[in-house]
């Protein structure tokens, strides 16, 4: 193995502490609500991830658990309370809902200024015309950057003019990461399951974005040597080898393949899974900074 293996886990509990610090430094206590409607195993692991950082952080922390057959109105009816509560200055709704309410419905209810998924249109627009001092920005694309910038200092390298691949379009990474990678000058190519010869595009890229879904998908042969790959799936797959029954996460590149080629690598678990909970964690402080009409501290 030779490339850098970077530590999500100690980026992300870095992070979580100078949120922490600011928030005190500032007199704040942020509040954080996310919502879980139904019992999605993957979800509730997410959701009381997401509490226990909050709580971490010292925020005002609350979980909102509502059953699979929540209709859509008794959500939005919820959202707007929400709204409308001084000591909450951060919404998340854990996606994926159940099918029956309408996603974009409900993610369009939530007050821009509270929206700390940053999947609101006006986020999504603010972004994309690249005003991020008013956005508030995903939180999984968010992380990617963070340890994006950590590779290149570590690495030496400027990520101005890079070719930059994120293989992916979706409204939770793919599309956001593209808008933050542009803005930080690479020639950005957004690949996806139509892509005609996808390991060769892929191989183009000195920075490698795996945010498909897809176990293992992105080979070795797929990342161009001294690459600097971003692997955002977590997928759990069967792991017959721990006994029966048992299961592992794996991410969207094969890692033992791909980090014998690449400059640096971020690892499943410990890489941007924990970053997604820090930004979180930042974006619910900003929120609760510029209620008071402070300037968001840069963590
Ligand atoms: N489901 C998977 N990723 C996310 C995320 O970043 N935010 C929310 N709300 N739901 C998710």
């Amino acid at each position: 193995m030779s490339a850098l293996v970077l530590d999500g886990a100690a980026v992300a509990d870095a992070t979580i502490a100078r949120v922490a610090d600011a928030a005190r430094a500032l007199g704040l206590t942020p509040g954080l609500a996310v919502v879980l409607v139904g019992s999605d195993p993957a979800s509730q692991v997410y959701v009381g991830a997401k509490g226990r950082a909050a709580k971490l952080c010292g925020f005002h922390s609350v979980q909102h658990t509502l059953p699979e057959t929540t209709s859509e109105a008794e959500l939005l009816a919820l959202i707007d309370d929400l709204n409308r509560d001084p000591a909450i200055h951060g919404i998340l709704v854990q996606l994926p809902l159940p099918k029956a309410i309408d996603s974009s419905r409900v993610l369009e209810a939530i007050d821009p200024a509270k929206d700390v998924d940053g999947f609101h249109p006006v986020n999504v627009g603010l972004a994309a015309s690249g005003v991020f001092e008013r956005a508030l920005i995903p939180c999984t694309p968010a992380g990617s950057m963070i340890l994006l910038d950590r590779a290149c200092e570590l690495l030496g390298r400027k990520l101005d003019g890079l070719d930059a691949v994120i293989i992916g379009r979706s409204n939770i990474v793919g599309k956001p990461m593209a808008q933050l990678l542009l803005a930080r000058n690479c020639t950005v190519t957004i690949a996806h399951s139509r892509t005609r010869d996808l390991p060769a595009v892929a191989a183009r890229a000195d920075v490698l974005v795996a945010a498909v879904g897809r176990p293992e998908m992105v080979r070795g042969d797929w990342v161009k040597p001294g690459a600097i790959v971003i692997d955002v799936g977590i997928n759990r797959i069967p792991a017959p080898e721990k006994g029966e029954g048992k299961t592992r996460l794996v991410g969207d590149v094969a890692f033992d393949e791909a980090a014998r080629v690449a400059g640096a690598i971020t690892p499943v678990p410990g890489g941007v899974g924990k970053m997604t909970i820090a930004m979180l964690m930042a974006n619910t402080l900003t929120a609760a900074a510029r209620a008071k009409g402070l300037a968001a501290p840069s963590v």
